[in-house]
């Protein structure tokens, strides 16, 4: 479908980081493994680990209050809440629920959303259909995630790759030219066993083959969303893709044809903060200045599922 003229905009976007630094060093303490080997395989310096004080729900919240505050509107102006979380605090109810108690956003509807490492851009696309069919007004689409909850700290080939955090952005209908103009999701459910969580157990990765398939399918994703909008790479003004790894954001980059002088990167400070890390990149992009409004930014993610998907927006 293609949306010459935007149905939803991004008006404001928030995030929440604890605040205990974890650093490479300081892991080397708990597993076999290095600096150098962290830092070369995948560009992590250090990430943020919530510790027992803080939960999901509560990173999810201050991030979406953070964007309230950040927007015009006051928490009872929020009807529908949508949580992307592969690490809920518990199972029943969503989190989403948790969050909205948390916020007090009394007239909001609450739902999670699961699409792992994509889920904040599924959580975006399903929030445009509401507003689209007029079954919501302002949105709130929270990404949050604590990683450290699932990882297994005996198994060096996953637990130094992520950390915890949590990002938030309300949307919603377009006042004119800003907004989602493309948009492209795909799912492979046949290569789930190479990323996943086994019930009541702990990450498992094949890291070679999600590597080789997050760059095939964030590559693929990037051109789709772009002919979707009707745009080329070269008007690309900032590409923000799901932060992993850094080679696979520059492999991505080097496939989709926009150079890195036009990548936001992070995860050298917050390592792999599943669906949270695009929202986070977005809010750290405006308070740096390098995400203004005009701009035409592509954003793409891929993860356990597989699914994976990118949105093309006019900020
Ligand atoms: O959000 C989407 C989900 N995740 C991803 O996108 C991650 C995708 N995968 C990756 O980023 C990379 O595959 C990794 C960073 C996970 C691994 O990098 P790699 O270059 O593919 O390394 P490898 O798995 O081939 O391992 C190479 C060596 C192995 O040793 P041997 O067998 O060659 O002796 C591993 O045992 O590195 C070893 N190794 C480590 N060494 C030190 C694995 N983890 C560590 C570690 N420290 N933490």
């Amino acid at each position: 479908m293609k949306k010459t003229i935007p149905f939803v905009e991004i008006v404001s976007t928030g995030r929440f980081l604890p605040p205990s630094v974890t650093t490479n060093a300081d892991l080397e303490s708990i597993v076999d493994t290095s600096n150098e080997w962290i830092t070369t395989r995948t560009g992590i310096k250090e990430r943020r680990l919530a510790g027992n004080e803080i939960s999901a729900a509560q990173m999810g919240a201050k991030a979406g209050v953070d964007a309230l505050d950040k927007s015009d509107l006051n928490a009872s102006d929020i009807d529908l809440i949508i949580v992307s979380t592969a690490t809920p605090d518990r199972l029943l109810p969503s989190m989403a629920c948790d969050v909205q108690a948390l916020i007090g956003a009394v007239n909001a509807v609450a739902f999670d959303v699961g699409g792992a490492c994509s889920g904040f851009l599924y959580g975006l696309t399903v929030a445009e259909g509401h507003i689209a069919t007029g079954h919501a007004t302002n949105v709130l689409v929270i990404a949050a995630e604590k990683m450290s909850s699932i990882l297994d700290w005996n198994d060096r080939s996953t637990c130094v790759l992520f950390g915890d955090g949590a990002g938030a952005c309300i949307v919603q209908r377009s006042a004119g030219s800003r907004g989602i103009i493309g948009t492209y999701h795909g799912s492979d459910g046949n290569l789930a066993e190479l990323l996943h969580r086994p019930p009541g157990g702990l990450v498992k990765m094949s890291g070679q083959e999600v590597y080789r398939n997050a760059v095939r399918s964030m590559a693929l994703a990037s051109e789709r969303a772009l002919e979707d909008a009707g745009m080329k790479a070269e008007e690309i003004d900032l590409l923000i893709p799901h932060q992993a790894n850094v080679r696979i954001i520059e492999s991505t980059a080097r496939y989709s044809g926009i150079p890195m002088d036009k990548v936001f990167v992070n995860v050298d400070r917050y390592g792999n903060m599943s669906s949270a890390t695009i929202p986070v990149a977005m809010d750290e992009a405006i308070e740096q200045g390098v995400l203004e409004e005009g701009m035409n930014v592509l954003t793409v993610a891929f993860g356990a599922g597989f699914a994976w998907g990118a949105l093309a927006i006019k900020w």
